[in-house]
């Protein structure tokens, strides 16, 4: 299985790293993307990548950073990804969530940037999208002929079933994490995540974490880790009605297949 988008590049690792990741292997985690939100912790997630054999790096600059960036980020963005173990840049996209005060023209503007830097590389990119369906939808619309096939991935996907199923036909992998294991609606959706779930082909799904939000049930309230990637498979197969192995399988091979690791 493939935790595909953590954060181990955060402080709350700093001590037991090395336990976190060999709880991860022994549960069947075999490989590990971190994913940067800023320059800093891009250069982290590469870091790692370049320390431990089975992790991997997705850097950029995430929606709620894009106000800090200073006049040479696309250059350093650039750099950072010519090092071998970087996969994609993400997390990337719109904000448009109360916690965000960032306006959303500079968020759009270093949006398109790194779409644009991405594919001009040959990487996959990783979206986030909160509450910015309609934005993200027409922006992409604009780079469609730039696309990579496969273009990449939808991060923590949220949202209802309309806006899931343009990210679809627009040949995007779609990622779920430990809050489908959650009761009831989250803040600002009026679709659950199991209904997303049942909707979105399995493969077309890949499973990842968050790592250190989103703590699947029971855990959630504590940190959450790689190793609990499993759970958010369980919780798939069980809204699917199929086994463990089918979701660990084909979830696998598409998180390979996107990011050719
Ligand atoms: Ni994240």
């Amino acid at each position: 299985m493939v935790d595909a988008h953590c954060h181990l590049n955060y402080p709350k690792y700093e001590n037991d790293l090395d336990e976190v990741v060999k709880r991860a292997k022994e549960k069947g985690v075999g490989k590990i993307i971190n994913v940067g939100t800023s320059l800093e912790y891009s250069k982290i997630a590469v870091e790692l990548s370049e320390k431990y054999e089975n992790m991997y790096a997705i850097v950029g600059i995430h929606p709620h950073d894009s106000g800090n960036v200073n006049g040479n980020w696309e250059k350093d963005l650039e750099t950072l990804i010519k090092t071998p173990k970087v996969i994609g840049i993400g997390e990337i996209g719109l904000d448009y969530f109360a916690h965000n005060d960032v306006d959303s023209k500079i968020q759009k503007g270093v949006f398109e940037k790194q779409i644009e830097i991405a594919f001009k590389n040959k990487m996959p990119i990783q979206i986030h999208s909160r509450k910015a369906a309609d934005d993200i939808l027409d922006i992409l619309s604009n780079y469609k002929s730039y696309f990579l096939n496969p273009p990449g991935m939808f991060h923590c996907m949220a949202g209802n079933l309309e806006y899931l199923k343009k990210i679809l036909d627009l040949g995007f992998y779609v990622g779920f994490d430990g809050n489908i294991t959650y009761k009831g609606l989250a803040p600002g959706e009026d679709t659950s995540l199991e209904e997303l779930v049942k909707y979105t082909p399995l493969d077309r799904i890949i499973t990842e974490t968050d790592a250190p939000w989103l703590t699947p049930e029971p855990y959630r309230g504590s940190r959450n880790e790689p190793s609990y990637v499993i759970i958010t498979a369980e919780s798939i197969a069980k809204i699917k009605g199929i086994t463990f192995d089918e979701v660990n399988n084909t979830t696998t091979k598409n998180a390979e297949t996107l990011f050719n690791i």
